[in-house]
């Protein structure tokens, strides 16, 4: 199967790209790279192991990416989903090429596609445009990362691996939700875009399902350290919902939009449970577990050892976030 993608260098995009090339005689993959990009470390590790990269301006010409994508049968979008425009044209495209399966930029947790994350909801612009134009399509979600599910520890040990530790316990910290291992998701994308009864449908993935209360008891016991609750309340998410939606109303930078979509995230994940299977299936999405019941993932408790023997890898650790400094969910204490 020859398999483009298009975000490669991004986090969600390394795992997939890598998980793909895992299996050179089921996939042929073509990274496409934004020009100005074609130099990272990311791109030059893909091409030592054999991928083709090749430049594409996302904001070409109808035709140039009509012309990237004519051959290819499975197009993976993993950019940054904050406006619409790029994966609709990229939809467009895909679609006079022929492409006979395009998967947007989904991969988050579960959520109704209006009137809870805005990020959804720019999200479901994309998905209905696709839908528009008849053009065969997967929407992957697979749940909240690991790798963005931890607290901080008072030694600061694991400082080196989690760039926005998760220090509010919302609610009582007793509600579950859908986690999953970044370094899975490929994994997961390799049995979906090859996957008949995938097609034209959404597919939920995810690891494990577990409270905020078993992930700081995890980390307690696995690394010897207290780490102390600090909880937020209901009313307390809904104000911070509303004091960044006022921020994004009267400017939509991509700041403000991140600052938002934090705040809504903590009331989707851990107050709402739309992260959940149940609430998945509620959605019409099929469940990853049923599909394919013999995949093994890895599990929370060896993602915190791995991480406390100073193994671990964070996400985003060289990147500066604009909207870091607007939210308290991710504060360093
Ligand atoms: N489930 C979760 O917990 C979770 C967590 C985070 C993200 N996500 C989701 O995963 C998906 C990918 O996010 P990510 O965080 O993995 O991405 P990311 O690491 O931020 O990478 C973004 C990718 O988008 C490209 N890009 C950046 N700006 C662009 C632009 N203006 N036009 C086109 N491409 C652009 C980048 O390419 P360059 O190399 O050219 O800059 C990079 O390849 C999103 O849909 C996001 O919502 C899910």
């Amino acid at each position: 199967m020859k398999v483009a993608i298009v975000g490669a260098s991004g986090e969600t995009g390394q795992s997939i790209a890598h998980a793909l090339i895992e299996q050179p005689d089921a996939f042929e993959v073509t990274a496409f790279c934004r020009p100005a990009s074609k130099d990272k470390a990311e791109f030059t590790q893909l091409r030592n192991r054999g991928v083709k990269v090749v430049s594409l301006d996302l904001e070409a010409p109808h035709e140039e990416l009509v012309a990237a994508l004519v051959g290819q049968d499975t197009v993976i979008c993993c950019i940054i989903p904050f406006v619409p425009e790029t994966q609709i044209a990229l939809a467009n495209a895909a679609n006079e090429a022929k492409v006979k399966r395009f998967v947007p930029s989904a991969f988050g947790p579960v959520c109704p596609p209006v009137g809870v994350l805005v990020l959804r909801e720019i999200k479901e612009v994309v998905l209905r445009h696709i839908q528009k134009l008849y053009l065969p399509y997967t929407v992957i979600d697979v749940g909240w990362w690991y790798q963005t599910s931890l607290p901080r520890l008072p030694s600061g040990k694991l400082d080196y691996a989690i760039k926005f530790p998760n220090n509010k316990i919302v609610g009582d910290g007793n509600l579950r939700s859908a986690l999953t291992d970044l370094r899975d998701v490929g994994k997961y994308i390799t049995r979906i875009i090859t996957d008949e009864r995938t097609l034209n449908k959404s597919v939920f993935v995810y690891n494990e399902v577990l409270t905020q209360e078993q992930i700081y008891s995890t980390l307690e016991e696995l690394s010897g350290e207290k780490v102390s609750r600090d909880y937020a309340n209901e009313e307390e998410i809904l104000a911070n919902i509303g004091a960044a939606q006022n921020r994004y109303d009267q400017d939509g930078s991509v700041a403000n939009l991140l600052g938002l979509s934090t705040t809504q995230y903590a009331n989707s994940v851990w107050l709402r449970g739309d992260n959940l299977p149940e609430s998945a299936s509620y959605l019409g999405y099929l469940n990853g577990k049923e599909l394919y019941p013999d995949l093994k993932h890895v599990s929370f408790a060896d993602y915190v050892k791995e991480l406390v023997a100073g193994r671990g890898k964070g996400v985003y650790v060289d990147r500066v976030f604009g909207f870091e400094k607007d939210t308290k969910m991710f504060t360093k204490q």
